[in-house]
């Protein structure tokens, strides 16, 4: 069996998604998520889906080898990040090098790096009068997201879409194409 832990800080709409794709798969399967904010609605999103959630501060996860341990745990051999606002640790990275997948909600390496989360990035997007955005699954490593892009997939949008309709033309790519780039991911190492 392929564990995955997904890691998320915030709705976690990408995290259910993924959930339920793996629910009836026989070789892969999502066994636990966790966040650094305790009110994450994505640790309500797992429960109900009865995926063991867990809660990890800021302070536990930066205080080297908390979070790897609950990895090992949980025997994790792959790490989803999925809206996680928190640098990986460098013992996890380190352990799980290769094996950590990243979603970002542009079509790196435009709108990339520092601040560049949530709707920042669909605000700089529109700001910026671009034709398409898109997202980017990539490897993750020390440099976050620098790490190797492994998908890319865009959307056309124009100048009288909002940063929120933008925002949904793009949950709608991460919705179609992340489960599937996991499994891909997944089958062919
Ligand atoms: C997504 O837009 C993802 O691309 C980005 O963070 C957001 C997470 O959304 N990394 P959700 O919590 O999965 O709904």
């Amino acid at each position: 069996m392929n564990n995955i832990a997904i890691l998320a800080s915030g709705s976690g709409s990408n995290a259910e998604n993924i959930i339920n794709y793996f629910s009836d798969n026989k070789e892969i399967d999502v066994a636990v998520v966790i966040s650094n904010r305790e009110c994450a609605y994505v640790l309500e999103r797992a429960s109900k889906l009865g995926v063991p959630s867990l809660y990890i501060s800021n302070k536990h996860v930066n205080s080297g080898g908390v979070l790897l341990r609950v990895l090992q745990e949980y025997n994790i051999d792959y790490i989803i990040l999925a809206g996680y606002l928190q640098l990986i640790p460098l013992d996890v990275v380190d352990r799980y090098r290769g094996r950590i997948l990243n979603i970002h909600p542009a079509l790196l390496p435009s709108f990339g790096g520092r601040g560049m989360y949530g709707m920042n990035v669909h605000r700089a997007v529109k700001e910026a009068g671009v034709e398409y955005t898109g997202i980017t699954i990539h490897h993750v490593s020390e440099q976050y997201d620098k790490g190797e892009y492994i998908f890319q997939a865009k959307v056309a949008i124009d100048g009288d879409m909002s940063a929120e309709q933008i925002a949904e033309a793009v949950q709608g790519l991460e919705q179609r194409h992340f489960p599937q780039v996991i499994e891909n991911f997944i089958n062919k190492r």
